[in-house]
């Protein structure tokens, strides 16, 4: 445990930004948000000066290709996740200071002087090169556009930016057989221009600064990663796209092309302290520039998720370090991935607890949620969450030591001392050693807590609980109350110093929480450094009402829980089954070129030497005509003979089992491969068109 565990007196906390295409679920909650606001709200119990800030990340494929699926634009994906984003952390209790977003004007702004900046100070690459384009679409394939196979890991479905399974950041030209993910089919290459940042040439400054510099303070997952892609080499990365999403490319001769969304959204932290500062007239340079002393230097730290390392370690710390102005981050604290009910977490399977619905389904219950999802952090490797483990760690733990505990506390001084704090007498062995615990166990938290060790802390944490618990438990007041009256005040006054402590104690891990306890309490304590006295509730002091601080998760809670899981994959599965994907687009000119009418089958008989072939006689209004159709299986020729069909008429004879076929009969497919006649609901003319 370090002895100076917080030597800076300013701190600047950030948490990634997530994309706004989707809603928050625990991975999130468990990455880069529970163990920030933690650790915020620690430093602030210590006085520091900090500030917490967060926004939307609205720029990038991740946003477009939303957009496309749900069939709406951008804007309106970014309008609608932002908010609903926003209100969940606010309600879940994530103690920002600014929850800001990356399509505010302040932030275009920032981003564009970043790239003039390096720009103008002849830092970018300028390029022509071929880039994967895919005709259809008639679009540039970067980042989450393309898919392919990773060279590195070789496993399958990695982006052009990125592989998520090992972590190494790409360039769309590195994938082993890519892929549009526009089109499904493979792109050509094209030329085009694009402004790059060279990796490679910080590459030795990035040795000295990362594996030299922050070898002790980085934790090794983050440490291994910096470690391997340094030792594979940097190559130059681009920072502008040909996207019509994002924040422009502020040069005449780049109109049209968009900043790479790794460049502005980490920029989206800085324009977020940015109007955080107007808003509270506050100076946002004290807590991102180089400060003329350098021990006035504001400490920065970013929690994120083990996919984003590469872009907080490497990427943005150079585009800080070419700009020159600005402070580079002392730590990265990167968490590992949160899996689900043995299965990784995941939004298009719907496989996740989504805290909008967690917050709908147990109001209230924002600290039980937090309480296990600290219990499990993924700190150093993946974790995972199940209902069951929820239910007993908040059953077993939560109620049965921790709210135990303080409910007898305060309800056995109301029943005796009318709800007041009494005298100590003579103090016991056990009381002294009591104590002793209490004074040692604020800072054993506040090292695991300086470490990022927040699963450790909060052990720590429900020891004092236990502590507690036994020592009441042991000392049996409500037997003694009978012989030694004079005893069972000291128990409590022992007990309810406990208490207080354990409120202070839990302000970082369990926020709601410890403001129930202090009102229960009647007390409030002004920081971390009165935790581990044992006169913070004097004699004489009137208590508040005792109430229960936690209820039990019942087995219906949770079997509800289970069941919408199953739901949700029971659903995926037929899902995939049934539902193709959609086609491109095509024109109208395209769509009329097809000529559709209404006919009626005059008659039908098997093809010979096959299962699934009838030859119709139909009269189309026009003519009459062979057809071959693919329709035997499920219908007999004598049950088709008289009905009316759909037949497309202009399609290109084609010869079947040595039938010539003149055009197609229009069939629905059900799920199951099952066809039927498209029909009109009543019976019209042959000849008839469709359209
Ligand atoms: N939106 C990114 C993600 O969800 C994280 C962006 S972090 C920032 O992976 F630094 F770029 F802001
Ligand atoms: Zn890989």
């Amino acid at each position: 445990m370090s002895n100076i565990a917080l030597p800076f007196k300013r701190y600047t906390i950030t948490s990634a930004l997530p994309y706004a295409n989707g809603p928050l679920h625990i991975g999130h909650l468990a990455g880069a948000y529970i163990p920030a606001d933690i650790y915020v709200r620690f430093l602030r119990l210590n006085n520091k000066d900090v500030v917490y800030v967060c926004g939307s990340d609205e720029h990038g494929a991740a946003i477009t290709i939303k957009a496309k699926k749900e069939g709406t634009t951008p804007q309106a994906i970014i309008d609608k996740y932002h908010a609903q984003i926003k209100l969940s952390f606010e309600q879940f209790g994530i103690s920002f200071d600014i929850y800001h977003r990356t399509s505010e004007k302040i932030h275009h702004e920032l981003s564009q002087e970043f790239f003039l900046n390096l720009y103008e100070k002849g830092e970018f690459i300028e390029q022509v090169t071929e880039q994967y384009y895919d005709e259809e679409y008639h679009q540039f394939l970067a980042d989450r556009y393309i898919t392919g196979t990773c060279p590195n890991c070789k496993s399958e479905g990695a982006y052009g930016d990125q592989c998520e399974k090992c972590g190494t950041s790409l360039n769309p030209t590195d994938l082993i057989n890519p892929i549009s993910t526009l089109s499904g089919k493979p792109p050509v290459l094209r030329e085009t221009r694009h402004w790059y940042l060279p990796l490679d040439k910080y590459q030795p400054w990035l040795e000295e600064w990362l594996l030299e510099g922050k070898k002790e303070v980085l934790k090794p997952n983050v440490y291994g990663q910096c470690r391997s892609w340094l030792k594979s080499g940097l190559q130059p990365r681009s920072m502008t796209r040909d996207l019509d999403w994002g924040v422009d490319v502020p040069l005449e001769e780049a109109k049209g092309k968009k900043l790479y969304v790794w460049l502005d959204a980490p920029i989206g932290y800085i324009s977020a302290t940015k109007q955080w500062a107007l808003d509270t007239g506050n100076d946002w340079e004290k807590y991102w520039k180089k400060q003329i002393n350098p021990a006035d230097d504001a400490c920065l730290i970013h929690f994120i998720g083990k996919d984003n390392i590469v872009f907080h370690c490497i990427t943005f710390p150079s585009i800080l370090h070419a700009h020159g102005e600005y402070i580079l981050p002392e730590n990265v604290p990167a968490n590992e991935f949160l899996n689900l009910e043995g299965d990784k977490l995941s939004t298009s399977r719907n496989h996740a607890v989504w805290l909008h619905e967690y917050l709908d389904e147990f109001p209230g219950k924002q600290d039980e949620l937090r309480y296990v999802l600290t219990s499990i952090l993924p700190e150093t490797s993946d974790s995972e969450f199940t209902w069951k483990d929820f239910q007993a760690r908040v059953n077993n733990e939560l109620v049965a030591i921790f709210g135990n505990f303080i409910n007898r506390v305060l309800v056995l001084s109301h029943k005796y001392f009318g709800g007041k704090v009494m005298e100590t007498s003579q103090l016991t062995d056990t009381d002294r050693f009591i104590f002793s615990e209490l004074e040692r166990y604020p800072k054993h938290i506040a090292g695991s807590v300086t470490q990022f060790r927040f699963r450790e802390a909060l052990a720590q944490f429900m020891n004092v609980a236990r502590l507690g618990n036994k020592y009441l438990a042991d000392s049996e007041p409500w037997k003694l109350v009978k012989t030694d009256e004079e005893r069972v005040k000291s128990v409590l006054n022992v007990s309810l110093q406990i208490a207080a402590n354990l409120a202070i104690m839990a302000r970082p891990f369990l926020p709601h929480t410890a403001q129930r306890m202090f009102a229960m309490l009647n007390f409030e304590a002004a920081g971390w450094q009165q935790a581990g006295r044992h006169d913070l509730l004097p004699a004489g002091h009137q208590l508040g009402e005792a109430q229960l601080l936690f209820e039990k998760i019942t087995d219906e809670q949770v079997d509800a829980q289970l069941a919408k899981l199953s739901k949700a994959k029971e659903t995926n599965a037929r899902a995939a089954k049934t539902v193709p994907e959609a086609k491109p687009n095509i024109s109208f000119e395209e769509f009329v070129r097809m000529d559709i009418r209404v006919g009626k089958i005059l008659a039908a008989e098997k093809v010979a030497k096959t299962k699934k072939l009838l030859k119709l006689t139909i009269d189309t209004g026009i003519d009459r005509r062979t057809v071959v159709s693919g329709i035997a299986e499920f219908f007999a020729p004598e049950e088709v003979v008289g009905k009316q069909v759909a037949i497309l008429v202009n399609l290109e004879p084609r010869e079947i089992k040595g039938i010539v076929s003149q055009g197609m009969i229009l069939m629905a497919e059900d799920k199951d491969g099952r066809l039927d006649f498209v029909v009109p609901q009543t019976e019209v003319q042959s000849g008839s068109t469709i359209r």
